[in-house]
């Protein structure tokens, strides 16, 4: 698999990562045997970074994680992640807690260093200084090797980057979620701060596969504008066009999806999630496709935001992420 930097910390990860939220929660119920099987399929196909989180099934995800690549460890690039939690208002960015969430996070994943370490969604009640101020003393005592932050603005990074170096910026990016194009990845460049997508599939949209907007218990995305009604059904209609790009270039629409992120700058790095070793392993595959400039510029226009039915979360959850 071929590699990419993480900004400028010189962390190498492979282009395409594995995120395991699902693993634990988001998209149904949590299948330990699978999880395992996925999580190994991944590390024997040549994925090296692995993104998990605190809040993940509370705890869930980091144990599961932990529990499997700890004989891996050193092979591997742990990213992790504090700051939502379950309690109003839902985010913890205080200064005074940061190094408790990063201690019980490497007990859960039984390493004594996290490699990356995002705040998962700013505190509208704390100045970005003073988290960041924290986060920065974890790499200071060796507990943490670079900082990452997640659905923050431009403004944000700027201020967060002059505490302490931003190593890479998470957030939700793909082709039906384009918000970052307006300014947040030209501030990541220019700082040299890697840009990690998220839901790089669309929550698994673009994979062709989700075919009824008819998710079970625990699959949060019936909530999610996009995946209702009409709105859906506009959307699929928009798929044709990345299976036509997918049968030219020899690939599954996923993989398109995800080549289409890979094309987009040289320090992008997505973390397709997925709870199935098969498909954990045609995802890390994407690494190997390249799109045409042409076919580049045919899915921008196809999936210009304008053409896409619905926002992306719904209002409560929207109010939570910074955008430019
Ligand atoms: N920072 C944040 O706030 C934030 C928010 C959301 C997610 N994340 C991170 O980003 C990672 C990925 O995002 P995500 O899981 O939300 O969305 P995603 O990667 O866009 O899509 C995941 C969905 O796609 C399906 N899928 C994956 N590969 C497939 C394939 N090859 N064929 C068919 N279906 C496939 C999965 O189903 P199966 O599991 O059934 O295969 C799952 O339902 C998460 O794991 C998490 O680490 C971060």
């Amino acid at each position: 698999m071929q590699t990419r930097t993480l900004g400028a910390s010189g962390i190498e990860v492979s282009a395409v990562g594995l995120g395991c939220m699902s693993m634990s929660q988001s998209y149904g119920r949590p299948d330990a045997a699978a999880s395992e099987e996925t999580l190994r399929r991944a590390l024997d196909v040549g994925v090296t970074f692995f993104d998990t989180a605190n809040a993940y099934g509370d705890g869930h995800n980091e144990e599961l994680v932990g529990r499997v690549l700890g004989a891996d460890r050193a092979r591997i690039v742990l990213a992790t992640k504090f700051g939502i939690i379950r309690e109003k208002p839902g985010v913890d960015g205080a200064a005074t807690n940061v190094a408790g969430y990063c201690e019980a996070s490497l007990q859960r994943l039984g390493t004594d260093v996290i490699d990356l370490y995002y705040l998962h969604r700013v505190d509208a009640r704390v100045p970005i200084e003073e988290t960041v101020g924290a986060m920065a003393e974890l790499v200071t005592a060796g507990k943490v090797r670079a900082l990452g932050l997640s659905e923050v603005s431009s403004e944000t990074l700027r201020r967060a980057h002059a505490v302490h170096p931003i190593t890479a910026v998470q957030s939700e990016y793909s082709l039906w979620t384009r918000d970052v194009e307006k300014l947040l990845l030209a501030t990541c460049a220019e700082l040299d701060v890697a840009f990690v997508p998220f839901s790089p599939l669309g929550r698994g949209f673009f994979t062709g596969t989700v075919t009824e907007p008819t998710f079970g218990p625990g699959d949060m995305r019936k909530n999610f504008p996009r995946f209702q009604g009409e709105n859906f059904e506009r959307n699929q209609q928009l798929l044709d066009g990345v299976r036509s790009v997918a049968d030219a270039v020899g690939a599954t629409p996923g993989q398109v999806a995800l080549a289409w992120l890979l094309a987009k700058g040289p320090s992008i790095v997505p973390i397709p999630g997925t709870k199935h070793a098969a498909r954990a392993e045609e995802n890390a595959g994407a690494a190997d496709v390249s799109l045409s400039a042409e076919q580049v510029a045919s899915l921008d226009e196809l999936f210009d935001p304008a053409h896409i039915a619905g926002d992306r979360y719904p209002e409560a959850m929207l109010r939570t992420i910074q955008r430019d």
